[in-house]
This record gives structure tokens, sequence and C-alpha cells, in this order.
């Protein structure tokens, strides 16, 4: 990983300030002054990173996914007050210690992935409209009005009026059958499928999340996590603006 992104991880500043320590020759590694924050540092040696005589507590990242199940919700405290079962029942007990959070939330029926870290700054923005990360559900409905047609693709590519003062971004649609579809958004305001869905005469009978930026769900069973593979991470890094490297 590159130096500046290891140094402001570990929570010396932004990438500028951090850019400021290593001109200013207060960076070294294994006795040596660093110069170039783009200088790729290897794993095994991050442990012998200094600012000036200190030795810099370099932060452990790390990124899973989960096939969310349905009937939990996207909470990190262990069974709530009312008797609800959370996430927190699910994840390992490391997942607490390390800070390991869910990127967004799913509501308690809603099945499918959801991403998991402790990278405060991937975190920002994968949720960030900003960065317009695609999210794409199946979203299976009952037919209030009328069956999905090309008037709700079109009303989804331009954006809809979904209450609250609210409108969703542009969004692709994709009719599976009369009452299925798979739908895209760059965005997730608060139960956006389901507003969406409402706005065009519809209710939801079932909701999957399929992907978040590059990362697919694959035959992962519902309940189960897995650590990211370093391909996945990259891509995901890249979606976000930021330099794997
Ligand atoms: N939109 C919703 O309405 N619900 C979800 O769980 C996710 C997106």
């Amino acid at each position: 990983m590159r130096l500046d992104r290891i140094l402001a991880n570990s929570g010396l500043g932004s990438r500028k300030d951090v850019k400021k320590l290593i001109k200013n020759a207060r960076i070294s590694l294994e006795g040596e002054i660093l110069t170039d924050p783009g200088q790729n540092i290897d794993e095994d040696k991050r442990e012998w990173l200094y600012l000036d005589n200190e030795p810099i507590r370099v932060q452990e990242w790390l990124y899973y996914l989960m096939h969310k199940p349905a009937g939990f919700l996207t909470a990190m405290n262990q069974t709530d007050e009312t008797g609800q079962s959370t996430l927190g029942d699910l994840v390992p007990d490391f997942f607490f210690h390390k800070k390991i959070v869910p990127v967004g939330r799913l509501d308690k029926d809603t099945t499918g992935l959801l991403l998991f870290t402790n990278d405060g700054t991937l975190h920002h923005r994968l949720l960030s409209p900003k960065y317009k990360i695609p999210r794409t559900y199946e979203v299976s409905i009952e037919i209030l009005d009328h069956c999905f047609n090309e008037d709700d693709v079109k009303a989804v590519a331009l954006g809809m009026d979904i209450g609250l003062g609210e409108r969703s971004g542009p969004g692709e649609l994709i009719i599976l059958g009369p009452d299925r579809s798979r739908l895209t958004l760059y965005e997730g305001k608060y139960h956006e499928v389901k507003r969406i869905m409402e706005a065009l005469g519809k209710e939801v009978t079932s909701l999957h999340r399929l992907s978040y930026g590059p990362i697919i769900l694959g035959d992962e069973k519902p309940g189960q996590i897995r650590l990211l593979e370093p391909s996945e991470i990259e891509a995901m890094l890249q979606a976000c603006g930021l330099d794997p490297a």
C-alpha cells in the first residue's frame, strides 16, 4: 500500500497533511527518511514506520461481505431491547474489537449483499452519492396498479418524486417479468427502493441486493460471511477513487 494512504489511515491526518510530514522529513522506515508519498510499503515492513522518534501504530483494514438473511436488523448491538435479532448476533466477536461495521443498511426483510469494513475513508465513499457507486437489487412486487412496463423504466431513468420532499437519482430498471425487475441505483436514500416502487404503484414483496460497486454476491449462503479477495478490494478502492497500491 502507498505510504501516504498508510499514514492517513493511521490517523495522522488527511493525505495533504501526511504529505507535509513526508516533505518535512519526519517519516522514516528502518532509520531511513522516506521522501516519496507514493512509495509502496510492504506489509511486513509497516511496523517499522516512525514519525520522528515514535513508531506509527499502523491500522489494519479489513473488508468482508455477508449474505444478509431476512429477519435481522442492520445494527451491531446484539439482539436489541425489543427482542429483535440483529446482525450483531451473526458476526464473529473480533468484528466488535476491530470496529468492523456494515456499509449502510438493508431493511430487516431485505436479503443479499452487505459489505463490512473498518476502513473509514472507503466506508464514507461507498455511501456518498458523490461517488455514484451502483447498487443492484432484484425486486419482486405485488401489482397494485400495473405490471412493470416501459413507462416505469423511463420514470426510474429520469428520477422521480419519492415523497418526503425527495427525488430519486437516475437509475436503471430492467424488467424480468410482470412482477419482477432488476433495479440499479447510484445512491442509497432511506428505503429508496420501496419508495420508488410505491411511486410506481407497486408494493415490494421481496428485495434482494445482488451487488454493490464491483462486489457481486456469489453462492454464499444466507448468514455466510467471507473476507473479500485482494482483487475485489482493489476494484472497490478504485471505484471509490482511492489508490490501492
Ligand atoms: N431500499 C429499500 O427500500 N430497502 C433496502 O433494504 C435497501 C434499499
